[in-house]
């Protein structure tokens, strides 16, 4: 990467506004963090400042409060587990700007560490107000962004505190950049690239990018319904985005020029309704009934992935093969995860639910790399740039 990093600054004795991603999941009913991994996740940037008696003061959003305050979505508990796991007091201040949080940082010594209210509690932060960078930035001397995860947002945290403070990568920042840029720089072949969720059109500026280094694209999920129109075949009632099947099939069309292997599924569970009680049939794409929806790829189609990947030097996987969140029509992601898992290849995942997804099976310490970023990483592996990382401070800057 070619951004300064917080290596490359003096931190000692400074306030370091640290831009994190504590977007953690939690439980409705009981209030706790269901994946606590994103916090971990920022674990080497903070400790690194603590180490050199740096003032921490961290900030985040958590939710989509839409500018109100949402006392579901407090920080408190995303500082209570901090301070767990760094074995450390992480203190928590009322807001992220204004009075009393500058008298909170002010009392702050080298070392310690302070979380900021929820920043979306203020509209500002998503419209992107220059004045609310501004309040933001006069809490620090320095900016680190190690929130990847949001770096695809040009909020007020993500790209305008940038305007007003030095400006550098946190090494989460950077280790997401350095490992999703060699999947597009160097990935060693073969590389496959497995691909699932709902919809074809977030999708699409990765497939486009991803195509010139792949040797092979398996497609499961509610995506493979749209490649599957595009093949005239009957798809019944599964989701399919009419506007991308054209796009499906301009990609079909671009992989069997540049000698690229698509897989598609051969066989699906197909469903009648989406709930916890529906029961699924195992069919083949040719014989979907009109009134059925693919609900997970079958067991062909599961044996075909598998030796699909099975010569694989690098796997990159993003989005579940089915609807996981229920149970019955999970066998097919989860064996997917399990083959990914124990192949031995350089594996790396996309973020959002294919990380949870690998999180919550216990598979996380067979991955080489699980990205932290949902839709960042889609847009990052789409070629697109971030406005959490262009703003930062080049290599070879100098910081006064
Ligand atoms: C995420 O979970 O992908 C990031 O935290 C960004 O959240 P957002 O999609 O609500 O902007």
């Amino acid at each position: 990467m070619n951004k300064m990093t917080v290596r490359d600054i003096e931190v000692a004795d400074k306030r370091v506004l640290v831009r994190v991603d504590f977007n953690v999941p939690v439980d409705v009913a009981t209030g706790a963090i269901t994946d606590d991994s994103r916090i971990r996740a920022a674990l080497p940037t903070i400790k690194y400042l603590i180490e050199r008696n740096a003032r921490v003061i961290l900030i985040s959003h958590l939710g989509r409060p839409k500018g109100k305050i949402v006392n579901e979505l407090r920080l408190a508990p995303v500082a209570q587990r901090l301070s767990q796991i760094l074995g450390q007091q992480v203190g928590v201040a009322v807001n992220c700007i204004g009075p009393e949080v500058e008298k909170s940082v002010a009392a702050l010594r080298g070392g310690d560490v302070l979380l900021l209210e929820n920043l979306r509690f203020h509209s500002d932060e998503e419209t992107g107000s220059a004045e609310f960078a501004r309040a933001l930035a006069r809490l620090g001397d320095v900016f680190v962004n190690d929130a990847f995860g949001t770096s695809h947002r040009a909020h007020a945290s993500i790209a305008g505190i940038a305007q007003y403070l030095p400006a550098v990568a946190g090494l989460l920042l950077e280790k997401e950049i350095n490992t999703l840029g060699g999947l597009l720089e160097r990935p060693t072949p073969p590389f496959i690239s497995v691909f699932g969720g709902a919809k074809v059109s977030d999708k699409v500026g990765m497939l486009n990018n991803i195509m010139s280094k792949v040797n092979c694209l398996l497609i499961g999920g509610g995506m493979a319904a749209t490649f599957l129109k595009a093949r005239s075949c009957e798809v019944g009632e599964s989701l399919v985005e009419e506007e991308s099947v054209g796009v499906a099939a301009k990609l079909m069309k671009e992989a069997e020029r540049s000698g690229v292997r698509i897989i598609l599924p051969v066989d699906v569970i197909v469903a009648d309704e989406i709930d916890n009680d529906a029961r699924g049939e195992v069919v083949s794409v040719e014989k979907i009934h009109k009134n059925k929806r693919i609900v997970d790829i079958g067991p062909e189609t599961v044996e075909k992935f598998r030796i699909g990947l099975m010569g694989a030097s690098t796997i990159f996987w993003n989005g579940p093969m089915g609807i996981e969140e229920i149970p019955q029509f999970a066998k097919g992601t989860k064996s997917i995860a399990s083959f990914i898992a124990e192949h031995g290849a350089t594996t790396i995942i996309g973020g959002g639910s294919t990380a949870e997804i690998i999180y919550s099976m216990g598979l996380a310490d067979k991955i080489t790399f699980i990205s932290t970023g949902g839709g960042a990483s889609l847009k990052f592996l789409g070629g697109e740039e971030l406005p959490g990382v262009v703003l930062l401070k080049d290599k070879q800057s100098v910081i006064r």
